[in-house]
Formats: structure tokens, C-alpha cells, sequence
């Protein structure tokens, strides 16, 4: 089969290459329950990708490719060997590129994610034992389809290097520095002076609007790597003027800013804020209370979160894997340091451990947001005593997913969502995804 294979090695952004060597493979998959998979991004030259229905899941359009089985000596080798059963295509390992690695989509495990540049004139040999259906979608169709979490994550990655963000917003991104995001990818221009002034004025009116409005308080979203967050990490601020981050130091622009914005309303005034960074030169919560401690006077109260923009391991929202109440150690030293209220999210998932973590001064108020979502009559449940028929979120990360691609936030558990979501596709949307 002369399948003309050629790696398309700027595309992808420079994750260590996982060779046969590397690829811990047998040792997981010999874990009862536990799955290795290996797909494949096969694209072409007008940057369509090559997706399939395969009869075991035929619902969602995905990319080629199937099981590490113990024989195979690495995913790379399970994929040449998928290639071959599923599409008769004779690929040769060294074109894959490393794409990344990603949480099994339906339990316990790996998805490998390479990619690779086919062309489509080329003679592939469908195995229709195994594939119901195989068709070419440009990049931005295939955003548009629904799909497992593997497979969003591996679009979105192929988006991401490809597509500049500022098309999606209609202009330029500015920041704090001229550094690109890891996962969007593109470089923003470094706000001026005379700029910074103006955002700091554009909050103050949006804070004035918001009283007028009605609101009871405001919070200012300094989390997650975002326009504010990024001007107060050195991860993300390295500005060679006054308005450089420096770990635990004073941010001349949060101070502004929230002066203005304190000019502008009477409302009490809050600011959410990552207490782990989890990045290289990223901010801790010693780091955050040093900047937070010079702009306390101003502040009403503070809203704990965590992350900032990562291709993997993402803890804006944290995996259900890793501990229940991630940030209740950070929250207490703030709420301890700051003598501020908190505001605490991330991983709680019973009335225990709401009530527990306002018990012992952690925070003052929890928020929530899967919990809810998998299970709207959540609270209702655990205070009639019926805590046990609580859906529990699963982790499946499909919330997250959907609500990059479609106009409603979506979990398979919720019944209201899933009606959203069938009226939706229903008008239309499926139709556009089809060719
Ligand atoms: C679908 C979805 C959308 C979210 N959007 C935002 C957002 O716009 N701003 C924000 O600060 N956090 C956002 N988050 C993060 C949540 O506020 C929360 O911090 C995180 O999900 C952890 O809480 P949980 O374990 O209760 O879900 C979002 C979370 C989900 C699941
Ligand atoms: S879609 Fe539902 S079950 Fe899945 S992670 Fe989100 S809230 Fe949890």
C-alpha cells in the first residue's frame, strides 16, 4: 500500500516524543479493567481530518485506531497495527508524531494520540467489520460533532496549533507579556500603559453597570491565567516596567485596577484567584498572599480556585481523581492571612464535606458546579437524608468538552440538559454537521 505518508512536523507542538522505549504499555494494560488505546489524527494537506464510526460505538464520529494489546510492543506498534486492520494503510512508525496522552474516555487508562498526514487519494481499504462509517471533516466541522473527551481534547489540540484564537474573538489578543499560551497557542501583544488604563476603566464601568443592574457584589476573575490572573504570575508577566508580576510582591495593576472599580461602585468587591498555578515560575498560595495582602483594604472577600491553561493535567477543572476539597489547605491559609471571607470550589461532592470545611474555618461558603450539574436536586437530597440516590458526577469530563463547542453546557446525568441538547441538534445543528 503506498499510503505517501508525511509527517507534518510543524503542526504540533514539541511534547517529548514517545518512542517504543518510553511507552510504559504492558505493564498497564495487565491492570484488571484498566485500557490502553492508541489513535491516530490521520489529516490531509487541506487540513481535513479522517474520523470514523466504529461498530462497537457508532454514535460518535472519532479518530482510527483501538486497544494496546500485550503483544504490541508499543502504542506506536498498536497503532501501525490498527492502521493496517481498520483502513489497509501501511504506515511507517517514525511519520507519527507524538501528539499526547489523555485520560481514557470510559474508565481506567490511556488514549496515545499521534498524528500523521495521509493523503486521501490514497487506496484505503475500509474494514467495515470493524468500521461502520469513515469520512473527511475539515478541522472546524470536526469541533462542531459531539465526541468522547479524548477525542475533543485531540481536536482542540489540533485546532489550537493550527487556528488563531483572535479569529474566534475578532481581534488581537492582548496580555500582561507577549506569551503564548501553551494550549491556544498564539502570541498576544503586551498591553501599553495608556491600555492598561482603559481596561482598568473598562472593568470599572462594567462593575457600575452590574450595581445599576441590581447585583448584590462583584468579583473580579483574577483566576485561572485569564487577563487579570495573567498580570499577577511571573509565569505569565515578565513586562520589563512597573507592571511586572514579581512572586509575593505588590501588582501595581490589581492595585488599579482596584481602585477604579472601587470608585466606580459600592458593592462588595471580590477577586477569584488561582492558589496553584502548577506551572513553571507559577504562583503558590505564599506567592498569591504576599500580592493579595497589599490590595486586602480593598477586598470583600476572595473566591478559591487553581489552574491555568495546561495541554494536560488541567486543574481549573480538577480531575475527580485527585482529592476531594483540593484547596482547602490554600483557602485556610488565606482566609487565616487576609481575615477575609472564602469563597471555596473544587472537588466537594458530599454535604459532609461542605459542612465540614465551614466547621473548621476553611471557608465560608462553598461553591459547587458538577456536583450540581450531574444531580440539580443535589442539595435537596443530602438535607432530606437521601444523600445516597445522589448521582454522583463521574468524571467524564463531557461538561467541560461540550461547553467549548456548543452554545449549552451538557452532562449525560441531568435530564433538563440532555432535552437542551436533543432541541438543539434538533434544529438544525446536526444537519450542518453532516456532509
Ligand atoms: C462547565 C464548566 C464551566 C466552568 N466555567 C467557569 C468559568 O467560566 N469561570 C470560572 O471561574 N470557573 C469555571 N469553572 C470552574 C468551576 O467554577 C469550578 O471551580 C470547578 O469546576 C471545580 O468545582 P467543582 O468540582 O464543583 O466542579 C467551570 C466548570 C465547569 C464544569
Ligand atoms: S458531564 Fe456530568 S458527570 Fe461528566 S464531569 Fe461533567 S458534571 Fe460530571
Amino acid at each position: 500500500m503506498d499510503a505517501s505518508v508525511v509527517v507534518e512536523r510543524q503542526l504540533l507542538r514539541t511534547d517529548p516524543p514517545l518512542t517504543s522505549a518510553t511507552a510504559p504499555v504492558s505493564r498497564r494494560a495487565a491492570q484488571p479493567g484498566h485500557r490502553e488505546v492508541a489513535v491516530a489524527a490521520l489529516l490531509d494537506g487541506d487540513e481535513r481530518v479522517l474520523l470514523v464510526r466504529t461498530r462497537k460505538l457508532p454514535l460518535h464520529w472519532q479518530p482510527p485506531g483501538g486497544g494496546v494489546d500485550p503483544e504490541d510492543s508499543s502504542p506506536v506498534a498498536a497503532l501501525v497495527r490498527e492502521m493496517d486492520e481498520e483502513l489497509g494503510l501501511d504506515l511507517d512508525p517514525s511519520s507519527f508524531q507524538f501528539e499526547m496522552r489523555i485520560k481514557y474516555d470510559f474508565g481506567s487508562g490511556s488514549v496515545y494520540c499521534f498524528s500523521a498526514t495521509v493523503s486521501p487519494s490514497d487506496r484505503m481499504v475500509v474494514n467495515s467489520a470493524e468500521i461502520a462509517e469513515a469520512r473527511w471533516f475539515s478541522l472546524a466541522e470536526a469541533r462542531t460533532l459531539p465526541a468522547y473527551p479524548a477525542t475533543r481534547a485531540l481536536l482542540d489540540r489540533l485546532l489550537a496549533s493550527r487556528q488563531a484564537r483572535s479569529v474566534e474573538i475578532g481581534h488581537q489578543l492582548v496580555a500582561a507579556s507577549a506569551i503564548p499560551c501553551p494550549v491556544m497557542g498564539e502570541v498576544p501583544r503586551e498591553l501599553s500603559r495608556d491600555e492598561i488604563a482603559t481596561v482598568c476603566a473598562q472593568f470599572g464601568a462594567a462593575a457600575a453597570l452590574a450595581e445599576a443592574a441590581g447585583a448584590h457584589l462583584v468579583e473580579i476573575h483574577a483566576a485561572h491565567g485569564y487577563l487579570v490572573g495573567g498580570f499577577l504570575s511571573p509565569y505569565s508577566n515578565v513586562r520589563d516596567d512597573e507592571y511586572r508580576a514579581v512572586a509575593g510582591g505588590q501588582s501595581r495593576f490589581l492595585a488599579e485596577l482596584l481602585d477604579t472599580v472601587r470608585s466606580r461602585t459600592s458593592l462588595p468587591l471580590g477577586l477569584r484567584v488561582s492558589v496553584v498555578e502548577n506551572v513553571d515560575g507559577g504562583l503558590d498560595v505564599d506567592g498569591l498572599l504576599g500580592t493579595l495582602s497589599h490590595v486586602r483594604q480593598a477586598l470583600s472577600f476572595v473566591s478559591v480556585s487553581g489552574g491555568v491553561y495546561v495541554p494536560e493535567g488541567d486543574l481549573i477543572i480538577p480531575s475527580r481523581l485527585l482529592h476531594r476539597m483540593l484547596w482547602r489547605e490554600q483557602a485556610a491559609v488565606l482566609r487565616r492571612h487576609l481575615a477575609l471571607p472564602v469563597l471555596l470550589s473544587g472537588n466537594f461532592q458530599t454535604l459532609d464535606e461542605v459542612e465540614a470545611a465551614i466547621a473548621d474555618r476553611t471557608a465560608d461558603m462553598v461553591l459547587m458546579v458538577r456536583s450540581l450539574l450531574a444531580d440539580p436536586d443535589w442539595l435537596l437530597k443530602w438535607r432530606t437524608g437521601q444523600g445516597t440516590s445522589v448521582q454522583p458526577c463521574i468524571n467524564c469530563n463531557l461538561c467541560k468538552y461540550h461547553t467549548r463547542r456548543e452554545p449549552h453546557v451538557y452532562c449525560p446525568f441531568n435530564p433538563e440538559l440532555i432535552s437542551i441538547r436533543r432541541r438543539w441538534l434538533g434544529n438544525g445543528s446536526r444537519s450542518r454537521n453532516r456532509r
